[in-house]
């Protein structure tokens, strides 16, 4: 059978992505211009820097990607390209660059929303996973723990009712003076830290037991460096950083475990920037090694933003017949 080839285009955020990956589970190449670097100086992402920065970069990524997979525009079947969620002037330079390649090479095009990328990067490595599974997706906007009853076809389960995980690493990873990206930062300064030093708060939700709320111990962090300060009492950065991060993960593991015995699934995977936390992927595997579950999750490298995760994704959309039109937009809150 002739084998189908899909470049995907990724720009939701601050990353420039372009891969080409065949029959959708092998990634023949998978570049990422980060712009990391640049936002550092600003403490965050600014969006205008970041849409100029797509726009500069986007060609030669997709070029990259093409040489690396050892293809060229005329070898592929279709297109896949992030629509949302994410910035809006970020994802129209994508959506903008796929809709041109398309339409000059007349390929169908396939807008794919990017968690179902994030879920979808779990198949890359595991090529024996297939829905139905549990999926706790954790990024920097969103916290969903949802069911994958098939290909693109999702059941939610919970969310956050506050900010996004690695939104309260990233809140945290300021106040303690790391800086952007909090959540690799605070992740590494934890390994120097002691996790039952302080006990920040595990919120629950009366009623949403799949639920999570993570205002409150980022609110619980800022009271304790206040209080601090206040009282002149030294802090330890690296207690207070992996008491935030096990306080956090805690939480994670408790619902997604939960989630897993009350829907009878015995397949947990993750997903997201946050899955690549050492702490987190290691209690996820030792929770599911306790309760006889398999466990999977991609390499850090396709847990934060990347492109081969989106064509995954796009792969099954297409199968599936999905297409988008000329018309294809950005969506930058698109719902899952
Ligand atoms: O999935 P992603 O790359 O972009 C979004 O779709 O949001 O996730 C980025 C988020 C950021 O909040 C970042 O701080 C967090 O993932 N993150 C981490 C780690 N690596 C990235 N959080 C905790 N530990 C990490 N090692
Ligand atoms: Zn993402």
């Amino acid at each position: 059978m002739k084998d189908t080839l899909i470049l995907a285009i990724e720009s939701s955020c601050d990353e420039t992505a372009a891969s080409v990956v065949k029959n959708g589970r092998t990634i023949l190449s998978n570049v990422i211009s980060s712009q990391i670097a640049l936002h550092t100086l600003y403490g965050g992402v600014v969006p205008e820097i970041a849409s100029r920065k797509h726009i500069e970069k986007i060609n030669q990524v997709i070029e990259q990607a093409l040489t690396e997979a050892g293809v060229t525009l005329d070898d592929l079947d279709a297109i896949g390209v992030t629509y949302g969620p994410g910035l809006v002037g970020a994802l129209l330079v994508g959506v903008a660059e796929a809709k041109a390649i398309a339409y000059a090479k007349k390929l169908p095009l396939v807008g794919v929303h990017h968690i179902e990328g994030h879920v979808s990067a779990n198949y890359i490595e595991h090529p024996d996973l297939e829905p139905p599974f549990l999926c706790l997706i954790v990024s920097g906007g969103h916290t969903h723990l949802v069911i994958v009853k098939d290909y693109g076809e999702f059941e939610i389960l919970g969310r956050t009712h506050d900010d996004a995980a690695g939104e309260a690493f990233d809140k945290v990873a300021r106040a303690i003076g790391l800086g952007y990206p909090g959540g690799p930062k605070v992740d590494k300064l934890s390994k120097e830290g002691n996790p039952n030093a302080i006990e920040f708060p595990r919120a629950k939700i009366d009623g949403c037991p799949y639920d999570f709320s993570f205002s409150g111990v980022k609110s619980a962090v800022l009271n304790y460096l206040n209080h601090a300060q206040m009282t002149g009492e030294e802090i330890n950065r690296a207690d207070i950083a992996a008491s935030f991060q096990n306080a956090v993960v805690d939480v994670l593991v408790e619902h997604t475990m939960a989630a897993a015995k009350d829907f009878g699934m015995k397949k947990i995977a993750i997903a997201g920037g946050v899955a690549s936390n050492g702490t987190l992927r290691d209690a996820m595997e030792t929770a599911c090694r306790k309760y006889g579950y398999s466990f999977f999750r991609p390499s850090p490298i396709f847990c934060t933003d990347n492109a081969a995760m989106i064509g995954v994704a796009a792969y099954y959309e297409y199968m599936k017949g999905t297409r988008s039109g000329w018309d294809l937009n950005a969506v930058p809150n698109l719902k899952l």
